[in-house]
């Protein structure tokens, strides 16, 4: 059969939206076109997250409805590719025998070569190694042109080994890009109408480059910072262990760096750090929020949390509710610890009951949607500049991002769409703002 037409699904996190753009990059290099329903595709490829339960079962579920539609449609090449593909490897294609490609995340710049071995669907293919290199850049040609902004995958995977931790194990040792490709990349993704780079890494603050040149990661920020065209630029996600003085001077020497941190802490208690292998101290962790703010007043902090790690008692629980209130982010990712399979904490004691976890959960949660409620409503009347990135989901309406990466949703009949704008806060919300044009 003709393979013409592709989806892809995509779940997890950022590098898998950046893993499913390079797909869809080499598949349109390859002559095939995006579809917007799986219905219109001859293949379908699912990009998968395996880092909570919860994302193991949102997958299984989609695996579940695309069986379907290949039932309907036998000639349909499925393909599940990301972070549980790899995790699962045959074991999926046993557990759903629609299944035609397992592919994981170190082996995407294969793609091409496994759709030419399949054989119309006949043969399955299962490619799952962990010590390809990073697949090569290709030309951004015309597919990233819609969007103000883009992603750059710096580096993949990674060494830390948090005791927690599926994504070591399924995405590999660490291994950073060489800054050329990266920089190419980026004038690709600028000559094509990016306005905003997000450089993305499991731990961005590692990146190291010895090949020739000695590049770290604040030398490549500079770099990518000073390309002509560029309104913006972020990086996630940043590791505390890791983030040196040097990174934090960034904010005050380069102009377009967004003055927003998102700076995972996990926990509040230094016991749950240290069993997490998280490598820093809760003392440590405040003291470089303290010098973010000595460096950028006014920056932004964001953060991931979990409640339920083995072993967390009510004290510890405490500690990560006090560290909340003392630093008072704006906004938070917050987690129920589950296990993952093959990691240490799976073999700890001290397993909390799903009622109580499920409990903590809802009183940190409560104490954040204050906090965020409250920054965004101190921020009524104020002018912001937003980068128009496209029409709110709510119709009518523009919607951009603050430097601070705050959503901010506007009425608006101009077409604005990649300009910064100065809008007024009409109104903060939990988890947006809405602006004026002002007058
Ligand atoms: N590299 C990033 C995080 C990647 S995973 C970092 O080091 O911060 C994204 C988030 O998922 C983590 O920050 C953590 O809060 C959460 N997470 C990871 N494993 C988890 C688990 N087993 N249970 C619950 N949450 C988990
Ligand atoms: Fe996971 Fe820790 Fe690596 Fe982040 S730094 S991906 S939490 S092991
Ligand atoms: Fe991301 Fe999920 Fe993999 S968080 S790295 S897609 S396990």
């Amino acid at each position: 059969m003709d393979i013409r037409a592709f989806y892809i699904k995509t779940m997890g996190c950022q590098m898998n939206e950046y893993d499913s753009d390079y797909l869809a990059q080499s598949l349109i290099n390859y002559g095939l076109f995006p579809v917007n329903c799986p219905e219109d595709a001859d293949l379908v490829l699912i990009n998968t997250c395996t880092v909570r339960a919860k994302a193991e079962q949102k997958a299984f579920s989609t695996i579940g409805r695309m069986s379907v539609q290949k039932m309907k449609k036998p000639d349909l090449i499925l393909g599940v590719v990301g972070c549980m593909a790899q995790q699962k490897n045959v074991g999926l294609i046993k557990r759903f025998p629609l299944i035609d490609l397992v592919i994981g995340p170190r082996e995407i710049g294969r793609i091409r070569e496994v759709l030419r071995g399949i054989n119309g669907g006949r043969q399955k293919i299962v490619k799952t190694s962990l010590k390809t290199e990073p697949p090569p850049p290709i030309s951004c040609r015309g597919y990233f042109g819609r969007s103000v902004s883009g992603y750059i995958s710096i580096m993949q995977g990674c060494n830390n080994f948090c005791s927690y931790c599926i994504v070591p194990f399924v995405r590999g040792r660490e291994v950073s890009r060489p800054p050329e490709e990266i920089l190419t990349e980026a004038k690709n993704l600028i000559s094509q109408g990016v306005k905003e780079i997000t450089l993305l890494g499991q731990n961005v603050n590692s990146y190291l480059w010895e090949k020739g040149e000695r590049w770290s990661f604040t030398s490549l920020l500079r770099q990518v910072s000073g390309l002509a065209g560029l309104l913006r630029l972020r990086f996630t996600t940043s590791h505390p262990k890791d983030l040196s003085d040097d990174m934090i001077q960034c904010f005050t020497d380069l102009d377009n760096l967004c003055a927003h941190i998102h700076l995972p802490f996990q926990a509040g208690s230094n016991s749950v750090l240290k069993r997490m292998k998280r490598g820093y101290t809760r003392e440590h962790y405040l003291s470089l929020i303290e010098k973010l703010r000595t460096v950028s007043s006014d920056i932004a902090i964001t953060s991931d949390v979990m409640v339920g790690f083995p072993g967390e008692s009510e004290k510890d629980f405490m500690d990560t509710l006090d560290l909340i209130e003392k630093i008072q982010f704006d906004s938070l990712f917050s987690f129920k610890y589950s296990d993952r399979k093959g990691t240490f904490a799976e073999q700890m004691d001290g397993k909390i009951e799903e009622s109580e976890k499920a409990s903590r959960l809802s009183i940190l949660q409560k104490l954040q949607k204050g906090i965020s409620l409250r920054k965004n409503m101190a921020l009524e009347g104020k002018k912001m500049e937003v980068l128009v990135e496209g029409k709110s989901k709510r119709g009518g309406q523009l919607t951009g991002r603050t430097i601070s990466n705050k959503v901010v949703n506007f009425d608006c009949n101009n077409n604005y769409i990649g300009n910064l704008i100065n809008l007024q806060i009409k109104h903060g919300f939990l988890n947006s703002l809405k602006g004026i044009i002002p007058v």
